[in-house]
């Protein structure tokens, strides 16, 4: 009998903790794994939770789901996901949609919902956020796909989401197509780029300063309880604050330190270069990782380039400036992360609502932060703005941070601590504010050697200078 609300392929943790979350909010939920050990396992240590259906075969899985049938994959990226659809596309209907849950890249979500929407089937490629227990209790999740699917998807996926302090479900249709998987992308990109300015942050007030992680573990849990309130600032306190068992140190000092990534921060610079948007805190956060990966450059080096030759003064009060440092840095990443969905939704035609994007951002997944809501505010009351820098509140906050930014910046430079992410949203804010950019003399240059004119500041037109002539 087909009974089921919706069904989840894929029982590894994400989900299975995603169909205990449906199943935990009332909803009949079919499950089904390739394995079937996985399903039962599922069932044994879950059943009692909520309304299972369980499946050894696919066919008996579509078969249990009501209709439309509504089948959410959470298997591995790339040719399983492939294999996946392609099992369900053979099994359902005209009507019928089939929700991709995993991290799929955005194109491969195009390429599935065109072939998808061809057989009369709907497609919805989905970002879903927020780990292992965000999936249970309640992740961001963020819908593409036509609108008649969400119609009846969207109430099922609202349900189990996050809600924001404000009741609002985390879970918005984002556009058509690769849209929700594109943002989710940029979520991953922008998580990054937080990272990254975090352990900066981290690195300066060790190395500089020197406090050590326990002091370190206070001070941002101090942060937390300001503007910088995030999950991702209450994880470094817990981790900073952690001592290895093993060893008694901190438990920092005994993880190798080469960042690891499975490739959504390339894949978001990837498809900035392609766009032409400057998302460089991003992009330094993903090379940052490189190099701290690149063993072979950096064991190479590391007894060669001297640092520097005088110990750099540490100005009073640094730890504050380095807080106001780490705040102005992260509203450019995510100042850069919008302006990138922004122009993909323009490129692909997608009418992204970047409130509504803030907005799902608010609770459930990875980069969830207090300032959420006032970049919400700040889309919602001018979805023109040019740049989120440009919202008066933004504004003010990074003019006020200008002064303790520099600071952090150059006394980096001085102790020979790498800063990537701050000296890079510090050199954006810096190439925004410029009447002038060097961009002039690029262009005189590209006209030498290639004849490629330039425009002028005092008449329209395009302009080459016979150089030989100069000469
Ligand atoms: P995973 O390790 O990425 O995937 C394992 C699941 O994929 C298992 O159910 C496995 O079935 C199935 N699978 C693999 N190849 C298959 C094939 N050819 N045919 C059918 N099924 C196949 O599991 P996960 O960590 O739960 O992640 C699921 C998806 O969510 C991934 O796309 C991941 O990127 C995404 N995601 C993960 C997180 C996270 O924090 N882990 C967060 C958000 C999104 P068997 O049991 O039979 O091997
Ligand atoms: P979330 O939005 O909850 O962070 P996520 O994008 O899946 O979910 O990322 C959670 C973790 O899973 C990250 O450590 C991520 O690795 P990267 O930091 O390198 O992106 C990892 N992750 C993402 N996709 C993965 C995949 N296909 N296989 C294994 N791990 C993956």
């Amino acid at each position: 009998m087909s009974t089921a609300d919706i069904g989840v392929v894929g029982l590894a943790v994400m989900g299975s903790n995603l169909a205990r979350n449906f199943a935990r909010h009332g909803f009949t939920v079919a499950v089904y794994n390739r394995t079937y050990a996985k399903t039962t396992d599922l069932i044994d240590a879950h059943g009692d939770e909520g309304d299972f259906v369980p499946s050894e075969e696919l066919k008996d899985f579509v078969a249990s789901l009501k209709r439309p049938r509504k089948a959410m994959i959470m298997v591995q990226a790339g040719p399983a996901t492939d294999a996946v659809i392609d099992q369900l596309a053979a099994l359902m209907e005209e009507g019928d949609m089939i929700i991709d849950g995993g991290n799929a890249h955005f194109e491969n979500t195009r390429r599935r919902e065109a072939a998808l929407r061809e057989q009369g089937l709907h497609f919805v490629g989905t970002g879903v956020s927020g780990g292992e227990e965000g999936a249970l209790l309640g992740p961001a999740i963020m819908p593409g796909g036509s609108e008649e699917s969400y119609e009846s998807l969207g109430p099922i996926l609202e349900a189990i989401s996050a809600k924001a302090p404000d009741g609002t479900p985390c879970c918005t249709r984002l556009g058509p197509d690769g849209a929700g998987h594109f943002v989710k992308m940029v979520h991953n990109g922008i998580e990054y780029s937080d990272m990254q300015l975090i352990g900066e942050a981290y690195d300066l007030l060790r190395r500089g300063v020197g406090i050590e992680p326990a002091d370190l573990a206070r001070i941002f849990s101090e942060w937390n309880s300001g503007d910088l309130d995030s999950y991702l600032i209450e994880v470094t306190a817990e981790v900073l604050g952690h001592t290895d068992a093993a060893t008694g140190k901190p438990l920092v000092d005994v993880i190798v330190d080469q960042a690891g990534q499975k490739g959504t921060g390339r894949w978001t610079v990837q498809n900035a270069l392609d766009l032409g948007v400057p998302v460089t805190g991003i992009a330094e956060a993903t090379f940052a990782r490189a190099l701290s990966s690149g063993v072979k450059q950096r064991e190479g080096a590391v007894d060669l380039l001297t640092g520097p030759t005088e110990k750099a003064a540490i100005p009073d009060g640094f730890v504050e400036d380095v807080r106001q440092a780490l705040y102005a840095s992260k509203i450019v990443a995510y100042a850069q992360g919008f302006d990138q969905i922004a122009a993909a939704s323009a490129e692909y035609d997608w009418g992204i609502d970047l409130g509504s994007c803030s907005a799902l951002w608010r609770a459930g997944c990875i980069i969830r932060a207090r300032f959420l809501d006032r970049i919400t505010e700040a889309w919602r009351s001018d979805p023109d703005l040019p740049t989120l820098l440009a919202a008066p509140e933004f504004t003010k906050i990074v003019t006020d941070a200008q002064d303790a930014w520099r600071r952090v910046v150059a006394t980096a430079a001085l102790a020979g601590i790498p800063t990537p992410g701050f000296s890079s949203a510090l050199a954006y804010y810096d190439g925004l504010r410029s009447r002038r950019l060097p961009a002039a003399l690029i262009q005189g240059q590209r006209d030498f050697f290639g004849a490629h004119t330039y425009r002028r500041v005092d008449r329209e037109g395009t302009f080459h200078t016979d150089w030989s002539g100069d000469r």
